[in-house]
């Protein structure tokens, strides 16, 4: 393992922000550290990169003690996103040549790095721009090529893509996608289930200061069982009814309810439901989404608002967080997981 994290702990005053965190990373594999806002993504990124110290536990990369040989580790390991390395009165070659230099390569090699970079990463055309007339995923971009001179061997992303269009975040996954195949161990983080999902080997679920899963997408969709079926209703009140009898988990006109995926099971419900007059509007069947996943493990749910293919719906699962977080007697992950109903079926609201 070349990141390795036990019993990681941290408080800030009295908040607690990490509550004994457990990470192992292959070497050449990608670890998603997935959560919502303030989870403590950003505090364990920073105490791996040893800029922060843990109040306990021990972090080893590449063997070496972030807490006791600091340099050693940052010689393997590159730190990019949240802040921009990127001097903007320079041009984007210069940028990366002036890395090259600190870096001790030589003139020659500072060039022929800067290029070879400057082309994998699409910005060949904008090499001679300054930075400042750079938009947002081109920034991003160089300042992942600006980590890269130095061919770390453990590459961090604290949310590569949070804030990014849709477009560019697609560039940026194929940018992070080559790193991959050169064999670069990746630890990134993110609040998105597809980014998660799209590149990730094994994902970590945090939430507040804990892990709550961790494991393979498909690992982790199978713990939430086989299929689910989802009814709709035309009320809440018989959504209600239809819960008592069934249980799963109701959001107001949604069930949600854990299925084998047979038809037979599909038509016992249905005639369970007959016999006591709660006929749902429309049913349908899916099998489990990471959204299934978070919100079944997870107390509460990462944010979307700049999430793609989303959008639609947002609103409705903002709204069931807001709810879920504002009565304690429904923290738990049964109650939370009801919310899944709202994140996954594009149901008429009417
Ligand atoms: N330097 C700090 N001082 C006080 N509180 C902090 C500090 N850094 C982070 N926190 C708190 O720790 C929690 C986790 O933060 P963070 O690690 O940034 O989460 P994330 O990156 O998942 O959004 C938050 O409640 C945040 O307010
Ligand atoms: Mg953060």
């Amino acid at each position: 393992m070349i990141v390795e994290a036990t019993g990681l702990r941290k408080s800030y005053g009295a908040v607690e922000v990490l509550r004994g965190i457990d990470l192992a990373v292959k070497e050449g594999s990608v670890l998603a550290l997935l959560g919502p806002n303030g989870a403590g993504k950003t505090t364990i990124v920073r105490i791996l990169t040893t800029l922060t110290r843990p109040d306990a536990g021990v972090v080893t990369i590449a063997g070496y003690d972030v807490v006791r040989e600091p340099t050693k580790v940052r010689g393997v390991i590159s730190l990019t996103g949240q802040y921009a390395a990127v001097d903007d009165n320079q041009t984007g070659r210069e940028n990366l040549v002036m890395v090259g230099k600190l870096m001790h390569l030589g003139r020659a090699a500072a060039n022929r790095r800067a290029d070879e970079l400057l082309e994998r990463f699409d910005l060949t055309a904008a090499m001679n721009r300054r930075a400042k007339t750079y938009s947002g995923g081109m920034m991003r971009r160089l300042d992942l090529a600006m980590s890269l001179v130095a061919r770390p061997r453990v590459i961090f992303l604290d949310e590569p893509t949070t804030g990014l269009d849709p477009s560019s975040r697609l560039t940026m996954w194929d940018a992070i996608g080559e790193l991959v195949r050169d064999g670069t161990t990746i630890l990134l983080t993110t609040q998105y289930l597809e980014e998660a999902d799209r590149l990730a080997d094994r994902i970590v679920l945090l939430d507040d200061g804990r892990i709550t899963a961790s494991g393979t997408a498909d690992a982790l969709k199978s713990q939430v069982g086989g299929e689910r079926i989802e009814l709709y209703f035309a009320d809440d009140l018989t959504a209600r009814n239809a819960f008592e009898l069934l249980g799963g988990h109701t959001d107001s006109q949604l069930l949600n309810l854990p299925s084998d995926g047979s038809a037979g099971h599909l038509l016992h419900v249905l005639d369970e439901l007959r016999d006591k007059a709660l006929t749902p509007a429309r049913v349908s069947s899916h099998r489990p989404t990471l959204d299934d996943v978070f919100l079944t493990l997870t107390a509460s749910p990462p944010s979307k608002t700049t999430s793609p293919q989303t959008s639609s719906r947002e609103g409705a699962s903002r709204e069931g967080a807001s709810r879920e977080s504002a009565s304690p007697e429904n923290a738990s992950p049964e109650n939370a997981a009801s919310e899944s109903a709202s994140s996954q079926t594009a149901v008429p609201t009417a």
